[in-house]
């Protein structure tokens, strides 16, 4: 039987083995809470048959992350994403883009770098990749989850949409990771803030922290 801490060194040796795309790769996830992020994935509880979901796949920074962990557990991710990008990534937003910006359509179109990124460091098979609005998605995804990344629009309604129609399908135990979490409004947008904050109201244990990355498990159990 593996130990954790074997696990754990096996785990960082994946992500060293990945980062030169990791650099490579456009996004938002600093190498700290990606680790971090890899690392909550691989202590959440494995259910057979039970996937973890991130909302926000943007170019796949977070899901190498994420898919690592997955893959070397044997589970599945199922990253969402409508890949027109944020309010934020718009033209004439401070996190534009314009090498993303699909000439014919003239909108952002993250899919095929996302799918790239996902080839590249081997995921393809343990990344299930939705091009959907997560709240669409989540509409005819009835099953439970093991685990939910929520990183997708920040704007409160959407922030909240996706916190209303994703956590409900979390098994008891299950971990909830939510990104740029920060209480000091200079820092950043209140909307991850305030669902981290509800989160707590409705029973969920902080877990781990890191950098702007907070983890919680439903319910108090270990
Ligand atoms: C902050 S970025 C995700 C960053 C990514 N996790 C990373 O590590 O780089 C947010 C993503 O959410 C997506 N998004 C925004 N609103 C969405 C919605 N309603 N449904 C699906 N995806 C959405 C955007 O297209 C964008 O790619």
């Amino acid at each position: 039987m593996i130990s954790v801490g074997k696990a754990m060194e096996n785990l960082d040796k994946l992500l060293l083995e990945n980062r030169g795309l990791i650099r490579a790769t456009k996004g938002f996830m600093p190498p700290d809470e990606g680790r971090a992020l890899a690392v909550s994935l691989f202590s959440c509880p494995i259910i057979k048959g039970i996937p973890a979901v991130e909302i926000g796949s943007y170019v796949g920074l977070s899901a190498i992350y994420l898919g690592i962990a997955a893959r070397s557990q044997g589970r599945l991710l199922i990253s969402v994403d409508h890949h027109h990008g944020s309010e934020e990534n718009q033209a004439g937003w401070e996190f534009h883009d314009k090498s993303i910006v699909d000439p014919v359509s003239r909108k952002m179109d993250t899919l095929y770098l996302f799918r790239r990124t996902m080839e590249l460091a081997g995921l393809s098979n343990s990344v299930i990749i939705v091009a959907a609005d997560s709240q669409s998605y989540a509409t005819v995804h009835a099953g439970p989850i093991a685990y939910l990344f929520i990183d997708g629009g920040h704007s409160h309604a959407q922030t909240f949409s996706d916190y209303d129609s994703w956590v409900p399908k979390l098994v008891d135990g299950g971990f909830l990771a939510i990104h740029d979490v920060f209480e000091d409004p200079e820092l950043g947008g209140q909307a991850p803030y305030i669902i981290h904050q509800r989160a707590s109201a409705e029973g969920f244990t902080e877990i781990l922290a890191q950098g702007s990355l907070r983890v919680m498990r439903k319910g108090g159990a270990t």
